[in-house]
């Protein structure tokens, strides 16, 4: 009976996290606050802590997720990426950076809502890569910016849409040369490691 215990476990930006319910975390404790507090990724934001600004915005599973409405023992087995997971190359992010120029509305100002907003147009884009600006900003109405910078972040949706768009169609071009040395094996070209392109850390 005593010491019965859970184990938590879950993939944290590619890294495998385990967690003993009852002593690391409490079945009440949420994903935001385990994140934040435990594993220090301050990048999400709790602010109205009951599920309506957006600002606490992950991905789970590819799909974003309110993380302060998400209990830790929910994400068991699951997958979670915060805003620190993504490149700093990612187009999201450096589309939200550039959108700063004065006169093409800014995408951030204080930054607050930032990383909730990234991962929320993060999770969108995988689903739809090629939106219309009335799709964007329905994508986003989730995310509350007390900045008013929304004119700005759909526009950032937007050009990350069409950054990831040219990327993806850059992908094909790149990938038979790959497929041919393996084919016979008879010219010693080492492998490439995991297939797709997709490295795991
Ligand atoms: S802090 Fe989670 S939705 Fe506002
Ligand atoms: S940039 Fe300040 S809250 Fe959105």
């Amino acid at each position: 009976m005593e010491g019965l215990s859970t184990r938590i476990r879950m993939t944290i930006n590619g890294r495998p996290q385990g967690f003993l319910l009852g002593h690391d975390l409490s079945g009440s404790e949420t994903l935001a606050e385990v994140l934040r507090e435990k594993l220090g990724l301050t990048g999400l934001k709790i602010a109205c802590d009951q599920g309506a600004c957006g600002a606490c915005t992950v991905i789970m599973d590819g799909k974003a997720v309110l993380s302060c409405m998400t209990l830790a023992v929910e994400a068991d087995g699951h997958d979670i990426l915060t805003i620190e997971g993504l490149p700093d190359d990612d187009p999201v992010v450096r589309a939200f950076a550039c959108q700063c120029e004065p006169g093409h509305g800014t995408a951030l100002q204080c930054g607050f809502c930032t990383p909730g907003a990234v991962m929320t147009a993060r999770a969108f884009l995988n689903e739809n890569p090629d939106p219309t600006l009335d799709e964007v900003r329905e994508a986003m109405a989730g995310n509350l910016c007390r900045c008013g910078c929304y004119q700005g972040i759909a526009q950032a949706v937007l050009a990350a849409a069409a950054e990831l768009r040219r990327r993806a169609a850059a992908v094909p071009a790149a990938e038979p040369t790959e497929a041919e040395p393996s084919a016979d094996g008879a010219d010693g070209t080492p492998g490439h490691g995991p297939r797709g392109g997709r490295a795991e850390a």
